[in-house]
């Protein structure tokens, strides 16, 4: 849909920028972009077209609330890596991934009230004791013989010193500041190369009043981490999840629930995957990365054909480890991609569910952020995905463990504000809401490998956690039999 509305939009000579896609739809990107074309406009923002939609009413009726039946969902492929030409891996491409994820963080941040940033070759023209706004993206931090962190930023401008004095009212705690978050601060100019930090602060999200669609109760169902292939995949659990979603040996009370799941998000990790790890062979049911689909398809597609099935891949799926993650090919999974009802997409990828935008993610560079963030531990992996959220950044740290594809535009940047922001990879599930956005890591349906052993984290398995996309609440089935 996204790129049917790009060349529609290039017909009429109109340049618009993504954030614009979500405000169109099927009913109204044609009459939206005549009109902009009629008024001569050439660079079209979110705000033109809100401005038409509201003046002319075809908001409301694009928004109006939907019958119970009724699907409302748009999968926001502009958001999705799947597809898109990839550059070749040079410096500079490696340079437009970060200069893009500074401009977009930027963006936000500088549409906070209380930061009016400056070019930091400007800034260091101030003279002593200015007061100064910068963003800057952290290239090293340090303490000081004295004590004190020392933090030097970057811009496309020029690199700066801020050391940072007395912390205790500041929005972030400097210790949590990792290498390459791009950061506000406000300093106040000590040299030419040393300003003195007042405050620093992350590009966080917005307030934003969570508007729904859905004028009945109905559910997102959200599961993970499935493992098939593995001797720890817990088949005859998730064949239980399968026959309870097909209405058998369920209570009246869960019935009722059952009819109103139109929705169902995979999180990730599908399959165990072929060398993954060292010694994984002897872990695996079946060694051959096709055969693991193959069962993988055969379980998925007893779920009804009613609900919209959304799967991205994760670590141990069959596409590159590199972050952004694609869509898993067709090859793998060729009987799913001939469901209408089923939708592969990228790692991250976004999509609006009855009015409510999803963040879907695997996870990948939450284990990164353990141990370098206060507190943070993996029975709690929400507040990790918040640590993301915060920064705006599912990319938090340049050169530790997980890698990225240097292309021109970064996929990893939280551009717009989810209501639900969905992770696996953890193999434990948590849920918990910062702000208006439902923070939610699922559950796994494999038993504690070795490897989560010598690390002391018990995965929770076997649960399908149930979101209410009318009242946005959660409920938790779980599928685990205890005598096991
Ligand atoms: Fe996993
Ligand atoms: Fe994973």
């Amino acid at each position: 849909m996204d790129s049917k509305i790009v060349c529609y939009a290039q017909e009429k000579n109109l340049i618009i920028s993504e954030d614009c896609l979500r405000l169109l739809n099927q009913n109204n990107y044609q009459r939206v972009l005549d009109k902009l074309a009629m008024e001569k406009k050439v660079f079209v923002c979110r705000d033109d077209i809100k401005k038409i939609l509201v003046t002319t009413n075809w908001l409301s009726e694009q928004d109006k609330p939907r019958g119970n039946g009724e699907k409302n969902f748009r999968i926001m492929d502009a958001y999705d890596v799947t597809g898109k030409t990839l550059s070749q891996g040079s410096v500079e491409d490696f340079l437009s991934l970060f200069l893009d994820k500074y401009s977009a963080i930027y963006d936000i941040l500088k549409r906070r009230e209380n930061l009016k940033p400056i070019p930091i070759d400007e800034a260091k023209k101030l003279g002593k004791n200015t007061e100064v706004d910068i963003v800057g993206m952290v290239f090293e931090k340090r303490v000081t013989k004295q004590g004190n962190i020392l933090i030097t930023v970057d811009d496309p401008t020029g690199r700066v010193n801020v050391v940072v004095t007395d912390s205790k009212n500041y929005e972030v705690n400097p210790k949590d500041v990792l290498l390459d978050n791009v950061i506000g601060i406000k300093c106040s100019v000590l040299s030419r190369e040393l300003f003195i930090a007042k405050d620093i602060m992350f590009a966080d999200l917005p307030y934003e009043k969570l508007v729904t669609t859905a004028e009945n109760d109905c559910y997102a169902a959200l599961i993970g981490d499935l493992h098939v292939g593995s001797k720890l995949f817990r088949e005859e659990e998730f064949n239980d999840f399968l026959d309870w979603l097909n209405g058998m040996n369920a209570s009246q009370e869960d019935l009722e629930i059952i009819s109103k799941i139109k929705y169902l998000i995979i999180a990730g990790d599908l399959v165990d995957g072929i060398g993954i790890y060292p010694k994984q062979y002897n872990e695996l049911a079946i060694t051959d990365i096709f055969e693991q689909y193959r069962c993988f398809e055969e379980l998925a597609l007893k779920i009804p054909d009613n609900i919209e099935v959304f799967l991205i891949p994760g670590n141990h799926d069959a596409v590159r480890l590199s972050e952004p993650q694609p869509a898993i090919a067709e090859k793998f999974l060729p009987n799913i991609y001939k469901k209408k009802n089923m939708h592969v997409l990228g790692s991250p990828s976004w999509v609006e569910i009855e009015g409510l935008l999803f963040l879907l993610y695997h996870g990948a560079t939450l284990h990164g952020i353990f141990g370098k963030i206060n507190d943070l531990k993996m029975d709690k992996p929400d507040l990790a995905q918040k640590e993301l959220l915060i920064r705006r950044d599912l990319m938090p740290e340049f050169g530790g463990k997980q890698t990225f594809v240097p292309i021109e535009k970064n996929f990893m940047v939280i551009r717009e504000t989810p209501a639900v922001f969905v992770c696996g990879h953890i193999h434990h599930h948590a849920y918990s809401r910062y702000k208006q956005c439902h923070l939610i890591s699922t559950s796994c349906w494999q038993s504690m490998t070795a490897y989560q052993e010598e690390l002391g984290h018990t995965p929770t398995v076997s649960k399908a956690i149930l979101f209410n996309l009318k009242d946005q609440s959660l409920h938790i089935k779980d599928f685990e039999r205890k005598n096991e």
